[in-house]
Order: structure tokens, then sequence, then C-alpha cells
């Protein structure tokens, strides 16, 4: 469905729980959130019946984002009811890969093309440090577990954290000549519910391209991130930039929260409740979800906060 601003809104993100096996700073709290009641979230058959939806008003893309959605016991049955909507021709997951040694194989015969793993750091230390309670070698097991289940495509996802792993660009970047990854840039968004990492740490992802001078344009972007990619290297370098450069006029996108609400935009406080509702219904919530999705997001930047009032978790990306 082409909204307002015409642009085809293709691709849902379904975050599946609010629920994590860690606590990134920039994402959660410490204590994490309050485990919200099972009547408050969406079951399985709600959240394939809004997929369907979803399909019938033209989203081809679906991405199983969390919390952390390897923790949500149907995990399994949830990905392969998706992958098999009609008119779904791409599922994909996010994922900290802290619990894929066990679940990579299994999620890739569930009909999973795509994996992104979130790993913002090779330090054992400060990966423990930024996730609060992670092991950094868990998230290795998790990453080989994927490149060995042969999906059609992994990718690291780097939170750009200045002071934190800008020291690191080169060593992740790096990682893009040794596997078959593509390794993305994020930079930090100042979301609600994060512990605030100060101001230094919000840098602009033109840092990475400083960092390595021998990267080369990889010709046009993958989605929201601007590609580039290293001398000999088998995957690319993505930038993705909501702070410098706002890709607003790109977004294709619709996010469905564990507890059943359509967010238009990430950073906006608007949201259409779809718990409880039948097809038709659910149909007619997301056209007006559609409907609603503003031109673009104020700035964002150390000071000016996103409005999306949830944190990250809530979200799921
Ligand atoms: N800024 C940028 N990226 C974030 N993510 C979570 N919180 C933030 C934030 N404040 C990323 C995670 C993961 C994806 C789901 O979203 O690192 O890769
Ligand atoms: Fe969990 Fe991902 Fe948030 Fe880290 S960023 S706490 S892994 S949901």
């Amino acid at each position: 469905m082409i909204d307002a601003y015409g642009r085809n809104v293709t691709y849902l993100r379904l975050s599946v729980t609010e629920l994590c096996n860690l606590r990134c700073r920039y994402c959660m709290p410490e204590e994490g959130v309050p485990k919200r009641s099972h009547f408050d979230l969406l079951t399985e058959d709600e959240m394939i019946l809004a997929v369907r939806a979803a399909a019938a008003i033209g989203v081809n893309k679906v991405r199983i984002t969390g919390g952390e959605p390897l923790t949500k016991p149907n995990i399994l049955s949830i990905c392969r009811r998706v992958a098999q909507v009609e008119g779904i021709v791409d599922t994909a997951i996010t994922t900290n890969a802290v619990m894929l040694p066990a679940l990579a194989t299994p999620l890739r015969e569930a009909g999973i093309r795509r994996v992104n793993i979130s790993l913002d750091t090779l330090n054992p230390e400060k990966y423990a440090f930024i996730t609060r309670r992670g092991n950094l070698h868990d998230a290795w097991k998790g990453i080989r577990a994927a490149l060995d289940a042969g999906f059609d495509k992994v990718k690291i996802n780097v939170v750009l954290i200045g002071g934190f792993n800008d020291d690191e660009i080169p060593a992740l970047a790096a990682l893009t000549q040794q596997e078959p990854v593509d390794v993305r840039f994020i930079e930090l968004m100042p979301m609600p519910g994060d512990t605030l990492l100060g101001e230094d740490a919000y840098i602009p992802a033109s840092r990475v391209l400083s960092a390595l001078p021998e990267a080369v344009p990889a010709g046009g972007h993958d989605g929201v991130a601007q590609l580039y990619r290293l001398p000999g290297a088998k995957g690319c370098i993505g930038l993705i930039s909501p702070l410098s450069n706002h890709f607003c006029g790109e977004c294709n996108r619709l996010r469905l929260t564990a507890d059943g609400h359509v967010k238009p935009c990430l950073h906006s406080g608007d949201e259409i409740s779809i718990k409880g509702l039948d097809y038709e219904g659910m149909v007619a919530a997301l056209r007006r979800a559609v409907g609603m999705k503003p031109r673009e997001h104020e700035t964002l930047s150390a000071t000016q906060r996103s409005h999306a009032e949830r944190t990250m978790n809530q979200i799921g990306g």
C-alpha cells in the first residue's frame, strides 16, 4: 500500500516478545521491563492473522524481532507459519545470537532466509559491559552456527558508540574479509529507557569511513544502509545513519509490538492496537497505520531524544 508521501509499505517488523536474555545499555534498563500479562500479548494465532492482514495490504517481507525473539518458546512455530503466509516472500530474524547454536538450523528449516546479529565489540570485557550480562564466547558460537546453517545472508549489526567501540571500527569491518558476512554500523539513537551513554557516544556513521580509508562505495544501498566494501572482502560494510542523514523518505515499514500495537513510525508515540481484532479489523487497522506514517521524524541527537514512548526492546528495533 502506498502512503500519503508516495512510499510503498512492503515491510513489517514483528516483535514477538519484549523479554531479552541480555540488557544492552542503549536498549533497556538493568532491571528489565515488567513482564506483561498473557492477556496483553498477541497470541501466536493473532500474530499470524496480522501477518496475513499485512500481506493483504502489500507487505511481502517480515522481520521477526524482540526483545530477543529466540527466548520465545514457540519461536519456531511462529517463524514457520509466517514464512508460509501467502505473499510473504522474505522472512528474516534479528537476534543477539546467544541461543543460535541450538536454533540456527531449525530456523533455517522453518523458512527463515536471513539473520541479523547484534554484536557491538570483539572484546570480551567490553561485551560484558555493554550487554550487562552477556558472554562474547556465546555470541561467537551463535554466529558460527548461523554461518554453518546455510542462510541466504548473515549480517552483523554494530551500534556505533563514541568512546566505546569507535576504536574497533577496523577490526569489526575486517570481519567482512574473514567471513561471508555484511557488517552494518548503526548510529546510536537516543531512546527512552536507555542508560545515558553521554553526549560523546553519539557519533556520525561517517566516522566509519574515516577509519577505513581503503573502503570504496559498493554501489547503492541495501534498505536503509549505504554500502561500501573493503579490498578482497566477501561481504559489504553498511552505514545506517538515523541521526546524521534521515532516511525517512525511503521508509517502507510498519512495526507491530508484542502487545499488539502497530507503530507507523519508530520515533513517534502514535500507535494503533490490533489486539483481539478479526482479520477484517486488522486489515483496516493496518491501512489506517500506513495512512498515519509521518513524512519524517524530528531530528534526533544527544539532546533531542526519540518520541517513541517505548524502550527499544518493546519496539523491536
Ligand atoms: N540505537 C541504535 N540501534 C539500537 N538497537 C537497539 N537499540 C538501539 C539504539 N538505541 C539495535 C540493536 C539491534 C537492533 C534490533 O536494534 O543493536 O541490532
Ligand atoms: Fe536484548 Fe537486543 Fe536489546 Fe541487547 S539490544 S538488550 S540483545 S533486545
